[in-house]
C-alpha cells in the first residue's frame, strides 16, 4: 500500500475531515471527481433534456468502453454496461448451460446474491454446488482446488469467485484461481465488485462490467486471469454453509 495516494484521496473526499466514516463495505464516502461529474451530467440533463445530452455528449459515453477496457486489459467491444452488478452477474451465470452431473465451485465467502442464484439454479437444473475449501483466514485453498479440478469423475463446469468479499477485507487469489481454471478449461466467473478500481484486475479475455449506484462496482468474466496483489486478509464472515 506504500504507493497508495493517501493525501490525494483525502483531498478528494469532501466528507473529510468532518467525519470518520468506517462503514465502507458497500458505499464509501463518494469522491469529489465522481460527485462533480454526476452533478454536471444531471444538471445538463435538467437544462437541455436527456436525449439531447446523450446526443451532444456521445463521445464521452463511448469513452467509457475504452476506459473500462484499459482498466481490464481487454477490448472495448468486450465490455458490457449493465444497470447493476447483481444483474450483470446473473446475466452471465444464467446464460451458462449447466445441468445434471455438472459441478460448480464457489467460495464460502461468495457474495450473497450470487449464492442465491447458484442455489436456485442447482435445484432447478440439477447440478451440484460445492463450496471450496479455504485456509484459516478464509482464503481459497489453491492446493485443494488444484486437486479438485483434477478429479475428472466429478467434472467442474464453473468456478465462481468473489475477489474481495463485501465486508471483511479478505482478498481471494483471483489470478491463481484463473490460471487453474484455464489449465483445466473451466469457465471462471469473477465478481470484482470490491476490487476493480482499488487494485489491479487484469482480464485479457471476456469481460463483463457493471456499475451500480454511481459508484464503481464491476464484474469481470474471464477464463484467463485476474491479477490481485499477493495480499491475504483477515478472518472473514459471513460464510455460507453447504
Ligand atoms: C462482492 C459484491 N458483489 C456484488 C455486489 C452487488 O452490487 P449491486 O448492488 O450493484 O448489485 C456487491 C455490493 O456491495 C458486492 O460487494
Amino acid at each position: 500500500m506504500s504507493d497508495f495516494p493517501l493525501e490525494r484521496v483525502r483531498r478528494e473526499t469532501r466528507g473529510l475531515p468532518s467525519a470518520c466514516h468506517f462503514n465502507n463495505a458497500g458505499a464509501a464516502l463518494m469522491p469529489a471527481p465522481v460527485m462533480d461529474r454526476l452533478m454536471d451530467w444531471l444538471g445538463d440533463e435538467e437544462r437541455r433534456g436527456g436525449y439531447e445530452v446523450e446526443e451532444g455528449r456521445r463521445a464521452e459515453l463511448e469513452d467509457f468502453y475504452v476506459a473500462a477496457s484499459a482498466m481490464l486489459n481487454c477490448q472495448a467491444s468486450e465490455i458490457a454496461f449493465i444497470e447493476n452488478a447483481t444483474r450483470a452477474w446473473n446475466m452471465a451465470f444464467y446464460g451458462l448451460a449447466l445441468g445434471a452431473g455438472d459441478h460448480v465451485l464457489a467460495p464460502l465467502s461468495e457474495y450473497g446474491s450470487n449464492v442465491i442464484a447458484l442455489r436456485q439454479q442447482a435445484d432447478r437444473r440439477g447440478f451440484t454446488l460445492e463450496f471450496m475449501a479455504d485456509d484459516e483466514a478464509g482464503v481459497v485453498d489453491l492446493a485443494w482446488l488444484s486437486n479438485r479440478l483434477a478429479d475428472r469423475s466429478r467434472p467442474v463446469r464453473l468456478i465462481a469467485l468473489s475477489h474481495v468479499p463485501t465486508g471483511n477485507g479478505l482478498v481471494n487469489p483471483a489470478a491463481e484461481v484463473g490460471r487453474l481454471a484455464r489449465a483445466h478449461d473451466v469457465p471462471y466467473l469473477l465478481d470484482a465488485c470490491q476490487s476493480l478500481g482499488q487494485m489491479p484486475v487484469d482480464s485479457p479475455d471476456r469481460c463483463l462490467w457493471a456499475r451500480g449506484r454511481g459508484r464503481s462496482t464491476a464484474r469481470a468474466v474471464s477464463d484467463r486471469r485476474a491479477d490481485s496483489p499477493a495480499r491475504q486478509g483477515r478472518p472473514h464472515r459471513p460464510r455460507h454453509r453447504p
